[in-house]
């Protein structure tokens, strides 16, 4: 057992020290926020995330599970240190770092023995050496401090299972001292661990979000052909899958990838390597159709209809995946506001995504168009003109074909991710467009 701090309790940092409390280490988490520390010390969680509320009072109640806004006493006397905290994007691609710095100096200020740092942050190739210059500088102790690279792979929405099942724990370290102390922390978890250089750890976190990033893209790209040609790009992935070098996941076409990662990571990449005078063309490559993609349904359907004014236009689905209330990057966001702007009515469902992108766009008029957010896909659907579907959410699967039908005052549905299959849709007297599939059968 080992007495572990986290910095940080947002998506990372949270399910880190919740799950290191799972595999028996004394874990305290360090937030500079009061109210939310307050909050997780009752066991409730300041993200929606399944799993991780249950596991926080499971810790809690054992006694290995602290939260606390005095970073001092957290760090004084920890073994490690992880560091979790955001590495937004700046308008050049570049990532933030400001928010890692200042840990690093409270770190330095505040540790009384040897102490491993593990930053799980994403960040750009070499920041970690400089993250170890930056905390030696800083120290007020004479203690050994080193830093390790420890990527994290975890989507949002399986945050826990990705975190006490994942398929690799990529360790990256500059000495066996630092390698042995990671390695025993992650020993009691029991997966398999790739032990590297601290930079080649850097590199694995952006190569493998970027290369999920481009098979997305790659599939968006290959469904905008299909519909070309007569394809359908669904029976092509399944077609594609059975071979496994290419393996069947990441292979569905949709509106695009949003979130906090793969819009980040992948623009981040193309900047280090911008920085370095290379152009990384196939990154690039993935941006670019991932940008086209978004709009992809709205453009479709502006042909269709000579105006969205005066329209009601069901909206299923706003945030970037399910299992989220996250609506980074999310294809609504740059939706909605274009169909507002043409007048649209819009009635959105999203089981929990409403309350945030109310934030965004308040209930009401806007402009000549207006949105109101409703409990349920059916009262969206009621009278509608035309539906899209931004979010495969189960509660937006589980409406039927003829519910469509049935509900809307005109049955004319786009679909963002190619949840029915088309022969029921037009069974069932829809007009359905998804991506990469023949609207007719
Ligand atoms: C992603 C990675 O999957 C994680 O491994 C990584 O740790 C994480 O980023 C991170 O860097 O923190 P996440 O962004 O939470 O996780 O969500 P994903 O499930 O990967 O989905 C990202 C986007 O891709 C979503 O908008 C999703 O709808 C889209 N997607 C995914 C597709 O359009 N097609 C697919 O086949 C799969």
């Amino acid at each position: 057992m080992k007495k572990i701090s986290v910095a940080g309790t947002g998506y990372v940092g949270l399910v880190t020290g919740v799950c290191m409390a799972e595999n028996g280490h004394n874990v305290t988490c360090v937030d500079i926020d009061e109210q939310k520390v307050q909050m997780m010390r009752d066991g409730r969680s300041p993200i929606y995330e399944t799993g991780l509320e249950a596991l926080m009072v499971k810790n809690i109640e054992a006694g290995r599970l602290h939260f606390t806004t005095d970073y001092q006493s957290a760090y004084k006397d920890a073994e490690a240190v992880f560091i979790g905290v955001g590495t937004p994007e700046r308008e050049d691609g570049s990532a933030n770092l400001s928010y890692l710095a200042t840990v690093a100096r409270q770190v330095a200020e505040s540790i009384k023995n040897d102490c491993l740092v593990v930053v799980k942050s994403t960040v750009p190739v070499g920041t970690n050496d400089k993250v170890e210059q930056f905390i030696k500088d800083f120290l007020i102790k004479d203690v050994r401090v080193e830093i390790a690279s420890n990527p994290e792979f975890l989507a949002q929405g399986s945050a826990v299972k990705d975190t006490l099942e994942a398929d690799r724990i990529v360790i990256g370290t500059e000495t066996e001292w630092a390698e042995k102390i990671l390695t025993d922390i992650y020993e009691p978890f029991g997966l398999p661990i790739v032990s590297v250089n601290r930079k080649s750890a850097e590199m694995i976190k952006y190569a493998s979000n970027d290369f999920l990033a481009l098979k997305i893209s790659y599939m968006n790209d290959i469904a905008n052909l299909c519909e070309l040609v007569g394809a359908d790009v669904q029976d092509v992935a399944r077609g594609m899958s059975f071979d496994d070098r290419i393996g069947s996941k990441f292979l569905n076409a949709g509106i695009g990838y949003g979130g906090s990662c793969f819009p980040k990571d992948t623009k981040a990449l193309e900047y280090i390597a911008r920085q370095n005078g290379y152009e990384l063309k196939t990154v690039k490559a993935a941006i670019d159709v991932n940008n086209q993609q978004k709009s992809m349904l709205y453009k479709k359907a502006s042909k269709r209809l000579i105006t969205f004014s005066g329209l009601k236009v069901a909206v299923l689905g706003l945030t970037f995946k399910p299992g989220t209330d996250d609506l980074r990057e999310a294809p609504s966001l740059e939706n909605i506001p274009m169909l507002l702007s043409e007048g649209a009515d819009i009635y959105a469902y999203d089981p929990v995504g409403a309350e945030n992108f109310a934030k965004v766009h308040p209930e009401g008029k806007h402009g000549n168009g207006s949105i109101t957010y409703v409990s349920n896909p059916e009262h969206a659907l009621e009278d509608a003109n035309v539906c899209f579907i931004f979010t495969e959410w189960g509660e937006i699967k589980e409406v039927s074909p003829q519910k469509f039908a049935d509900l809307m005052r005109t049955p004319l549905v786009y679909d963002g991710r190619n949840i029915h299959p088309v022969k029921e849709m037009v069974e069932a007297s829809v007009e359905y467009y998804s991506v990469g599939r023949p609207s007719t059968v």
